[in-house]
């Protein structure tokens, strides 16, 4: 990549920053919604071919399956007859079966077998989430239709070695104020010592992603410039040249309960072309004890923040940015009554 300079911002607070709701407790999602999003509900290696898992999402519990075909499904957890929670049951020929009363349910989510002898009631239909899979994560996206295409690094997973893991550590937070964290300039330099730059003049916004240049200085990595990318408000998406390698790293965030956010990171590297070349897996390795490193500091400040926008200053003109892009996301929740 090309160094470039990027101006210094603005010391002065301007368009981005206005004083309405000082001092109010801000939440952004209200009792029955959430954002709209690509959420990552599973990593790939947990749902091998034939395995039925139950997973938390949004404040409920899906099912994700895979078929015989290959593909993941995320559905509905509860069965359409008293609710046994189907991740108790079995795959059975690409079939979900219940526990209960062993009703089945096809690979469309449809109710097509009930053991009894009774025809499946018309309605014992799952809610199928539109699903999608890369990265080694199982997406779910919360919305009948997807608003943008799932996170990826913008070439064939095949081409990477790629390293996906779960945060081992939950935080009790609405997701999209961690997701505030990429916007957060102030804390990077002071929490993580890791002064960032970004040129609030060309963050450029397009179908639900923003996408801007920041200039960074971490101990791992020394000064870089990365390639942002935000996709909906629960992932950001980072491209760099570290050691004359190019270093891909993702970190998104699942709603796990109203106010609980499960992590999912991946850190990935163009596939070495020389089997012997371990430069690849070290830069990994590193990559993954930075990110945990990230995770690790903010953790207790999530655990226990009483989220508002008090009294902002000049350097916190993208963070009001990012509140207000938030705000004005659009929100969902198809899944309501079946999820829960
Ligand atoms: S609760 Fe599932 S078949 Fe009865
Ligand atoms: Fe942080």
């Amino acid at each position: 990549m090309t160094e470039e300079t990027l101006p210094k911002q603005a010391a002065t607070t301007t368009r981005f920053v206005d004083a309405r709701g000082r001092g109010t407790r801000i939440e952004f999602c209200g009792d029955d919604e959430f954002h709209a999003c690509w959420y990552p509900v599973a990593l790939s290696s947990e749902v091998g071919s034939g395995t039925l898992i139950g997973a938390p999402f949004l404040d409920g519990r899906v099912i994700v399956y895979r078929t015989s075909d290959g593909l993941a499904h995320v559905r509905s957890a509860y069965c359409r007859h008293l609710g046994a929670d189907l991740s108790m049951g079995r795959l059975l020929n690409d079939q979900v079966q219940c526990p209960f009363h062993f009703w089945r349910y096809d690979s469309a989510g449809s109710c097509i077998d009930v053991p009894a002898g009774d025809p499946p009631p018309p309605h014992a239909k799952l809610f199928s989430y539109p699903t999608a899979e890369s990265l080694g994560i199982i997406w779910a996206f919360n919305g009948d239709t997807p608003l943008h295409p799932a996170p990826h690094f913008g070439q064939g997973d095949e081409a990477l070695l790629i390293d996906t893991y779960r945060n081992p550590r939950q935080m009790q937070v609405e997701s999209s104020i961690v997701f505030l964290n990429s916007f957060d300039l102030q804390h990077f330099r002071v929490v993580h010592g890791m002064p960032i730059d970004v040129d609030l003049e060309r963050v450029s916004e397009h179908e639900h992603t923003l996408a801007y240049k920041a200039r960074v200085s971490a101990p791992e990595f020394g000064d870089v410039i990365q390639d942002r990318r935000l996709w909906g408000v629960n992932t950001v998406t980072i491209a760099s040249e570290t050691a004359g390698r190019r270093l891909y790293q993702l970190h998104s965030l699942c709603p796990v309960g109203r106010n609980a956010t499960q992590g999912f990171l991946v850190s990935a590297t163009p596939m070495p072309a020389d089997a012997t070349d371990d430069g690849a897996t070290r830069l990994l390795a590193q990559s993954r004890d930075y990110a945990l490193r990230l995770v690790n500091e903010d953790a207790p400040i999530f655990d226990t923040l009483s989220f508002r926008r008090d009294n902002l200053t000049a350097s916190d003109r993208f963070l009001a940015f990012g509140i207000q892009y938030i705000r004005r996301y659009p929100r969902a929740h198809p899944g309501r009554e079946l999820i829960r």
